[in-house]
């Protein structure tokens, strides 16, 4: 991992996708969503925590900034031109832009990923996942690029377009520059994330808790997606799961916008993600509001999870 925060001249998010030959189209995409997350960035900082009132398709009441969050992002996709189709965690159903135009990408999005966390000051992110044409119902595997902006204590920025992960930082005039390139998951797991209710986990997941446990593994788990998978990136190991549960046997994190865009980015890293059973970027989709468990992480640990699962599951 290289790291260029001391270098004089700081190479910029629109630099480094140039230097790196990325096509003009998918450039000006990212740069876009890098845009539209300055204006987020407001909205957290001093936008209003009411309830919005409407609940989205999963039932979970809107936060104010949930849908101003999806409103921004919505506006700068829909005119920027290189947008064929959109889907958000906000939106019950695919907004069409230039649907036939298969030059164009379609984008899956989570406007505002933990967006509860905002009132108690936790960190929060934006998640997008990336396809060249008009069809979101793809295979993850089939992305042609992920992202995702931290909004914490400081504003970072991750992409990859399939040649690696990258870590950009927000500076003082809201330009995201170059932290690290070429992230790579090489360390063991020493921190593990357990979301959802451990009263709750089938015997393979209850099994591979209780063995990282005994090998010391620590427990960080924010309630954020974004967070939590950012410090196993930038920690270079460890394992987040959100495991099928006895009452939720799909889990609770979405595929399209939430499981595919981090799974392509740690897989990009050196690392893995499954459902328990299979890697997540070879599940084929039949709708936008997919849900599926994951186990994501330095592989060893996500092996270990499909082992436990495999003899105590079958
Ligand atoms: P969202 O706020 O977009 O609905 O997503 C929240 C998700 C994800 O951020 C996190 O991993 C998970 O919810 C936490 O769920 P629990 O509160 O059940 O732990
Ligand atoms: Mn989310
Ligand atoms: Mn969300």
């Amino acid at each position: 991992m290289e790291h260029f925060n001391s270098t004089p001249l700081q190479i910029d998010l629109r630099r480094h996708l140039r230097e790196n030959d990325e096509d003009r189209d998918l450039t000006r995409l990212i740069c876009e969503i890098a845009d539209a997350s300055k204006y987020i960035i407001n909205a957290i900082r001093t936008g209003d925590l009411g309830m919005a009132g409407t609940s989205n398709l999963y039932g979970e009441k809107q936060l104010a900034l949930d849908v101003l969050s999806d409103r921004i992002i919505i506006k700068r996709l829909r005119h920027s031109g290189v947008v064929a189709n959109l889907v958000s965690e906000e939106s019950d159903e695919v907004v069409s832009i230039d649907p036939d135009n298969e030059d164009k990408f379609s984008v899956a999005f989570d406007p505002l990923d933990g967006s509860s966390l905002v009132d108690v000051n936790m960190a929060v992110g934006t998640i997008v996942s990336i396809y060249k044409g008009g069809n979101l119902l793809q295979p993850g595997r089939n992305q042609v690029a992920a992202m995702y902006i931290l909004y914490g204590p400081r504003t970072t920025l991750v992409y990859s377009t399939g040649k690696g992960v990258h870590e950009f930082g927000m500076n003082s005039l809201m330009e995201y520059t170059l932290n690290y390139q070429n992230i790579r998951m090489t360390g063991p797991a020493r921190i593990y994330s357990p979301g959802g209710l451990r009263s709750k986990y089938t015997p393979g997941t209850e099994r591979f808790a209780r063995t990282l446990e005994e090998n010391g593994t620590k427990l960080r788990y924010s309630g954020g997606f974004v967070p939590d998978i950012n410090q196993l990136l930038i920690k270079r190991g460890g394992v987040f799961m959100y495991p099928h549960l006895t009452d939720a046997p799909s889990g609770k994190l979405r595929l399209l916008y939430e499981l595919n865009p981090m799974a392509f980015l740690v897989e990009q890293a050196g690392g893995a993600a499954s459902d328990g059973r299979r890697r997540i970027l070879d599940i084929e989709p039949d709708s936008v509001d997919l849900r599926a468990p994951v186990f994501i992480g330095t592989p060893a640990a996500v092996a270990l999870a499909e082992q436990c699962i495999r003899e105590e599951e079958g």
